[in-house]
């Protein structure tokens, strides 16, 4: 007989790291080793490495490592026993000294078999007796095939009221237990079967135990399905319909297909699309999500056209994607849900509706714009402002741009506008999130201010050099400061004037906001009295600015740019002193150009005297 010790050896050599971890999350070869999302955090960018050599697993992200017995026990959050029970039941291997289990455990391995004979008879009763005639008839009529009544263990539950019971009894088995799962109910007569003239869907859990049933009635009244209630052995809010049939397409295709009702699934499973799963007449809870991150990184939802579930914005759908799944929107035609298109126009519709998938920001765009007139001001508003929570969530601010152009684009307002409605949106709702940290890093404005505005002067900062790139950055701060603090401008005025500064973009800004200065109150009033062109700009500047969301330094800045001014006449002179030619290219007179070197060293010592700790920079 093994020891202990040579039992934990042999599970560790018969579940490969790299397999038993794949089936948490997707690792890519990088050199020696494997990286991927880490599944015991949740992440964006990869961070969890799996050395195969070493059979070692460690995540720079959350810190933690070890083997494959302690990656179960982490991401299955369970003890180490339990952690090498499962891998060895995973391998084959045969766990020595029976352990007796849990009376918890034992009641739940009774309730479990309880279902399953009611699962086995439901199942008979439809199959092979004639009283089944009519659930088979309306499966027929649903174009739901033989195969799927054994591949779902479909069922039918006959009319009468004792006929479950019975066989219970026959079994001897306690019906107290059968009540307890929902099976039986109790009333003045005694027992009786619960599911009467019904369809039966028995609802497996992950390991393809019969946790529980859905019972459909075949006619028009309500309510249309009897449940199993909650039990131990039934939590509605941890099982998905259709997961154990699926789990090894979408563990295979990494992709989840979701859809609202057990006909759907299916229908869809019949068709071919085997990655399809249902919750149960629920919203998505945080354990299905749980569960389906652990095999798919993409999840398509398929819900029908009218139901409150296409709403983007929906609980699970949220759920869904503070998971780091990505999510695809199938969009059915109205009226239909995949099990009635399927039924009608076949496997290779809804195919191609998959194709078609769309991520949540293109569907939601799509939906607002069918939605609000967009062609009058009060719907481009609706429209825009229906957008900004997806767009808020957008983790590439190269992607988030594109999608701030096409929605710009399509509702007929400007990127600018679109980007302030934005800006505004993140600053009252998502102060404090990673929402903000996200669109702080965006180079947006940057790139609009300088790109977009011929105008105002065109301006390429990667051609700038060096001292001309952090000139065009001073200005700018200095900029928006002025929006925020435009009390100060006096004082702003004292050091600087319009002509002074050396990019047009930010001359124009400051003329406009110079003439404005002694009729408004604060920066929002000052826009509202810019002419547009400029407007913008101030907008954008100011949107940058409260998303750094950093009180600034005006004698800094002023300092600052005084500096690179100084440097700027400093470097201009250079050029002029050693070429003997002024910047238009006329050839210097000796007086002419020992003026020059004059004012050269005098700049340079004041330079040195009043920026002495500047000088360095650049
Ligand atoms: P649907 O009304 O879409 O049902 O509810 P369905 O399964 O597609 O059935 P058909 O097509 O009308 O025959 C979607 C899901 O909501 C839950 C079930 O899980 C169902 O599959 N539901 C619905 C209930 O639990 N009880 C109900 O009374 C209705
Ligand atoms: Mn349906």
């Amino acid at each position: 007989m093994l020891d202990r010790q040579e039992l934990i050896r042999e599970i560790k050599e018969k579940n490969d790291i790299v397999a038993v971890i794949s089936e948490y999350t997707t690792l890519k070869r990088v050199g020696r080793n494997l990286t991927g999302l880490c599944p015991l955090h949740s992440e964006k960018t990869p961070s969890f490495n799996v050395n195969p050599a070493k059979q070692f697993f460690y995540c720079f992200g959350c810190g933690k490592g070890g083997d494959v017995i302690s990656f179960i026990m982490k991401v299955e959050n369970v003890d180490f026993i339990t952690a090498a029970q499962r891998l060895a039941r995973r391998a084959g291997i045969e766990w020595p000294e029976a352990q007796p289990l849990s009376k918890e455990d034992h009641q739940k391995e009774q309730l479990y078999k309880i279902n399953k004979l009611a699962a086995a008879f439901f199942h008979h009763c439809l199959i092979k007796t004639e009283s089944g005639a009519t659930a088979r008839q309306y499966l027929d009529r649903r174009k739901i095939l033989p195969t799927s009544w054994s591949a779902f263990n479909l069922g039918y539950a006959s009319a009468g009221w004792h006929q479950l019971t019975e066989l219970l009894k026959q079994k001897a088995i306690p019906l107290e237990a059968a009540e307890k799962v929902g099976l039986v109910g109790f009333g003045e007569n005694g027992f009786y079967d619960r599911f009467r003239d019904r369809l039966i869907f028995p609802i497996l859990d992950l390991r393809g135990r019969f946790a529980g049933f859905g019972g459909r009635i075949f006619d028009q009244s309500h309510p249309k399905y009897l449940n199993s209630p909650e039990s131990v052995i039934f939590h509605k809010s941890r099982l998905l319909y259709g997961f154990y049939q699926a789990k090894e397409t979408i563990r295979h295709k990494r992709q989840v297909i979701i859809v609202e009702g057990y006909l759907d699934v299916i229908q869809a499973h019949q068709a071919g699309f085997t990655q399809t799963i249902a919750s149960l007449g629920t919203a998505l809870t945080r354990e299905q999500v749980k569960l389906i991150k652990r095999y798919a990184s993409e999840a398509v939802l398929a819900y029908d056209a009218d139901s409150a579930g296409q709403n983007a914005t929906h609980k699970g759908l949220e759920l869904l994607q503070e998971a780091g799944l990505e999510i695809k929107i199938l969009s059915l035609p109205t009226g239909h849900d995949p099990d009635s298109l399927i039924r009608e126009a076949g496997a290779e519709a809804f195919e191609a509706l998959l194709q078609k998938r769309m991520n949540v920001i293109d569907y939601q765009l799509s939906q607002v714009v069918g939605k609000y007139d967009v062609n009058s001001p009060e719907g481009k508003a609706q429209a825009v402002q229906e957008l900004l929570p997806q767009l808020a969530k957008v983790d590439s601010s190269i992607a988030r741009e594109a999608y701030i152009r096409k929605a710009a684009r399509e509702i007929g307002v400007s990127e600018t506008a679109v980007f302030n409605e934005l800006r505004r949106w993140v600053h009252t709702n998502g102060k404090n999130s990673q929402v903000l940290d996200r669109i702080n890093n965006n180079s947006y404005t940057n790139e609009i201010t300088v790109n977009s505005r011929p105008k105002t002067g065109l301006v390429n900062v990667e051609n700038l050099t060096p001292l001309q790139k952090a000139i065009f950055k001073a200005e700018k701060e200095l900029l928006q400061l002025t929006l925020q603090e435009y009390d100060k401008f006096e004082r702003i005025k004292e050091k600087l004037e319009a002509k002074d500064f050396r990019f047009e973009v930010w001359r124009n800004l400051f003329a406009a906001l110079d003439q404005k200065r002694l009729s408004s109150a604060g920066p929002e009033f000052v826009l509202e009295e810019l002419a547009s062109s400029t407007r913008e700009v101030a907008a954008t500047l100011l949107a940058e600015q409260e998303i750094k969301n950093c009180p600034g330094d005006l004698d800094g800045i002023l300092n600052r740019l005084q500096m690179l001014y100084l440097q700027e006449r400093i470097q201009s002179l250079t050029n002029e002193i050693s070429t003997g030619r002024d910047a238009r290219g006329q050839v210097l007179e000796e007086a002419a150009l020992k003026a020059k070197v004059r004012e050269f060293t005098e700049l340079k010592n004041r330079l040195q005297k009043e920026f002495p700790h500047f000088t360095a920079e650049i």
